[in-house]
């Protein structure tokens, strides 16, 4: 068997079409959506994903500003930034990068954006929304693998979905995702982490196997049932001293022997990650909707 490779280039670049329709309405209305990214410090990769998601936003015809804050920064001035960001009207989405330097608590951070705002949907309302099924900002990775299974005509109703990994950003609310009584979900749900036993053996039982822990080509051809869907959420950079930038993306699953196990893959690049961004547009017309339908 060769799986089928499931192109989440091509699906983002839908979905942030629709996007961009969406901004023409809100357009229309009096109003242009925008997206303030907060990055602390000067991680390669977390600049990287700033960049994406702020040339993801051009496309679309999001303004986004970009408010760059040096390693050291205190907690009390992000915090300050993040208050100030709360109360701007022209502002309908605060994305703060993770990870934050280890002297600031994250949880604090995350938990001072205005729910109405966090197009992450990382805070705790909005999060709490999720689980009980309501409308909420779902975190963009998640609801891109969600997506990701839809477009491609994958059914997810009645599929024992495994995930390996329980990270806040992925596991959890991709779990709470796919249990829900909704479209696109009604799956039967298992967390795999580090402490998890027979971790191979439970994986082999997944109709849908998703892998989010961060570790290069983990998930092997024997941790996969014959026929299953392999979902790659890692993005892992290498060493590659023959490549240009003198490292290479690579995810967690081991590609090409999984491929002929699999039905059907998500490459690394070029699979999950083009997904989140595009989610991230999703949210924030979103939340200019929403701003925009409170004040009228
Ligand atoms: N770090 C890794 N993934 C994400 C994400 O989806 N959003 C933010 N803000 N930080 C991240």
């Amino acid at each position: 068997m060769t799986a089928k490779i499931i192109d989440g280039k091509a699906i983002a670049a839908q979905i942030r079409e629709e996007a961009k329709n969406e901004v023409e309405a809100l357009k229309d209305r009096g109003v242009t959506p925008c997206l303030a990214a907060v990055l602390v410090g000067d991680v390669a990769a977390s600049k990287v994903y700033v960049k994406n998601k702020r040339q993801a936003c051009e496309k679309v015809g999001i303004t986004s500003v970009l408010r760059a804050l040096a390693a050291d920064v205190s907690e009390p001035e992000l915090l300050k930034l993040i208050d100030e960001l709360n109360n701007d009207p022209a502002v309908h989405g605060i994305l703060v990068q993770l990870p934050l330097p280890k002297h600031i608590d994250e949880t604090k951070v995350i938990e001072a954006i205005d729910p109405s705002k966090d197009v992450d949907g990382f805070h705790p309302f909005n999060v709490g929304r999720l689980v009980i099924g309501l409308d909420t900002f779902r975190s963009c990775t998640p609801a891109g693998v969600q997506q990701l299974l839809l477009r491609s005509g994958i059914e997810v109703a009645g599929k024992h979905v495994v995930i390996i990994g329980r990270s806040n950003i992925v596991g959890k609310p991709l779990a709470n995702i796919v249990v829900q009584k909704q479209k696109g979900a009604n799956a039967t749900v298992t967390i795999c982490h580090s402490r998890t036993k027979n971790l191979n053996e439970i994986c082999r039982q997944a109709d849908i196997l998703i892998s989010a822990l961060g570790q290069p080509a983990f998930v092997k051809p024997d941790m996969v049932k014959p026929g299953a869907v392999v979902i790659d959420v890692g993005i892992n950079r290498i060493d590659c001293p023959s490549s240009d930038k003198g490292y290479k993306l690579v995810g967690d699953v081991d590609f090409e022997p999984v491929s002929k196990v699999a039905s059907a893959i998500t490459p690394v690049p070029g699979g999950v990650g083009p997904m989140t961004v595009a989610m991230l547009m999703v949210n924030t017309v979103k939340a200019a909707r929403m701003a925009l339908d409170r004040a009228s």
